[in-house]
């Protein structure tokens, strides 16, 4: 099947794709899930593209997978692990399986367990020693920080609880940063760490609970965890009560529908957060039953495997038109490329094609005045990926929100139809002429035929939050099983963890550079004579 879509590809790439580009084809080459609409027109897949593309998914058994992980099978081989984010927001679809075990009832008891916490904290029943809770400190990082703090962010015109700040980092900068801001007598500190041993995490939550030594009567009555370890979280302190746990099936990237999403929980209320988890479960029930060329991540999917496998282009710009989705490209760079960057296939041989591609993006219209000068005249074709709401949640600035939507619908416009040298000359002809003519024009040419999609939909709000996020895990889902890698594992992030242990006795100097290599060496060397500390 790849070698009869790059036979295809060869035989339409230089097409200009804008020529077929008309209401037919913007109405076929177009899905739709509830209200929200994929468009994938401005692309070079055609009809015949397509059905190549989809027999990606029959060949690579996408359907039966897709039931498979719905149902609770151990489809993480390498882990053994069921792979059950979509259990997390079933809410009212019935039992699911895992080893003959139904889990619903322990999810829905922890997400009422969750309801409950959060209404209190919201409501001051539950009260920091100097009052009711101002201020929540989620400490966590990759999966266990992303999802809440992207979505805490996009909800911001639902956020009607205590501010939240996330510190993820390592580096004391972030942790002193936060709390220098908050009062400890009125601040919630929730750890969240499925494991419950990452470094960075585990060292934040020490410095919060010294912090909170130092000023509170008692150290542990404001903190609360979530992770998968109750063993660990007792030896750290943490009142069982505050205890959120759930379940290795769970994937920390793909955890935010449960107790990881406290946070934002605890910031847009109960109410809302289920609005976002049925938002998910809508798109979880259009991905097992939409045709797969109606399905909207399946298609958005195809569409990433023409552009990265078949194209060539290796990386994928995300750029939302919705300021509120500002950390989404922060939030999609772990959940696509921890997920599929892999160069093994699921049997460990090694993958026949590129594994899933760079993502990268900022919001519009901010992109525009800085890297879109590469998108448009770069050497490297970088397909772009537009996200805009038809309305903002500003009332009174509609006009402004229209120029923003205007933005965007002109550089998919842009991207595609480009500016050829006549129209760059026919541009100038008053301001210059001859050689000088044609070499400022030169300067002024658009290839175009640079392909884009546009998700579209109404308004940024908790359930097309959800719809959107599940969105990306299903589309993520769908090109790991057609590149036949297992998308919820993640070793290649071990080694480094295991050198960064290794190598801090050598930073602290309490141990020699007797075997590591030069350059590494002599960073510790230079460091060291800087005082390191
Ligand atoms: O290092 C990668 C990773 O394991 C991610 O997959 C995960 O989201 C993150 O670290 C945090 O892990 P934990 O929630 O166990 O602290």
């Amino acid at each position: 099947m790849w070698k009869k879509l790059r036979a295809h590809h060869a035989k339409v790439s230089d097409r200009r794709f804008e020529t077929l580009v008309d209401r037919t084809r913007a109405a076929e080459f177009t899905a739709q899930a509830g209200d929200m609409r994929l468009d994938y027109a401005k692309t070079n897949v055609d009809t015949e593209g397509r059905a190549l593309l989809i027999d990606l998914l029959d060949q690579a058994d996408v359907a039966a997978k897709r039931d498979a992980m719905f149902a609770g099978a151990p489809i993480n081989e390498t882990e053994g692990r069921a792979v059950l984010h979509t259990a997390l927001r079933n809410l009212d679809g019935g039992s699911v399986l895992v080893d003959g075990r139904d889990v619903m009832p322990g999810v829905l008891e922890t997400l009422a367990r969750m309801e409950g916490f959060a209404a209190d904290v919201r409501d001051g029943r539950f009260a920091g020693q100097g009052g009711k809770i101002t201020d929540v400190v989620n400490i966590g990082i990759g999966g266990s920080d992303l999802g809440p703090a992207m979505a805490v962010q996009a909800l911001a015109p639902y956020h009607d609880g205590p501010r939240c700040h996330f510190v993820s980092n390592v580096d004391p900068a972030d942790i002193a940063a936060v709390l220098r801001g908050c009062d400890p007598s009125t601040t919630l500190v929730i750890v969240a760490s499925k494991t419950f041993t990452t470094i960075e995490t585990m060292t934040n939550a020490r410095t919060a609970q010294a912090w909170m030594g130092q000023n509170v009567a008692d150290t542990g009555a404001q903190f609360a965890a979530l992770s998968t370890a109750a063993d660990k979280t007792a030896a750290f302190g943490i009142d069982p009560a505050r205890v959120f746990g759930f379940e290795d099936w769970v994937g920390g990237r793909y955890s935010m529908w449960g107790p990881i999403g406290l946070s934002l929980m605890i910031a847009i209320g109960p109410e809302a957060f289920r609005a976002f988890l049925r938002g998910a479960q809508a798109m979880d029930r259009h991905f097992q039953a939409a045709e797969w060329q109606d399905n909207l991540p399946a298609m958005l999917a195809l569409v990433g495997i023409w552009h990265n496998q078949i194209c060539g282009h290796a990386t994928r710009a995300v750029l939302p038109y919705d300021n509120l989705l500002n950390r989404l490209p922060a939030y999609l760079q772990q959940l696509e490329m921890e997920s599929n960057g892999k160069g093994v296939s699921m049997d460990g041989a090694d993958l026949e094609v590129p594994s899933g591609p760079v993502v990268w993006g900022e919001p519009g219209t901010n992109g525009q005045h800085a890297f879109y000068q590469l998108i448009h005249q770069g050497t490297r074709v970088i397909p772009c990926e537009f996200l805009v709401a038809a309305r903002g949640h500003e009332d009174d600035l509609h006009h402004q929100h229209q120029l923003l939507v205007a933005n965007c619908l002109a550089q998919s416009e842009a991207l595609m139809r480009g500016r050829n040298l006549d129209e760059a000359r026919r541009k100038l002809s008053g301001q210059f002429e001859g050689a000088e003519l044609e070499r400022q024009a030169r300067h002024r040419v658009f290839t175009g035929n640079r392909p884009s999609i546009t998700i579209a939909y109404p308004q940024l709000t908790p359930e097309v939050l959800g719809q959107i996020v599940a969105l990306y895990e299903h589309r993520v889902f769908v090109e790991g099983v057609v590149l036949g890698i297992n998308s919820y594992d993640q070793w290649g992030v071990e080694l480094g963890k295991e050198l960064a242990t290794a190598l801090q006795p050598l930073v602290e100097g309490r141990q020699n550079a007797k075997g590591k290599d030069g350059s590494t060496a002599a960073l510790v060397d230079f460091l060291q004579s800087h005082g390191v500390s």
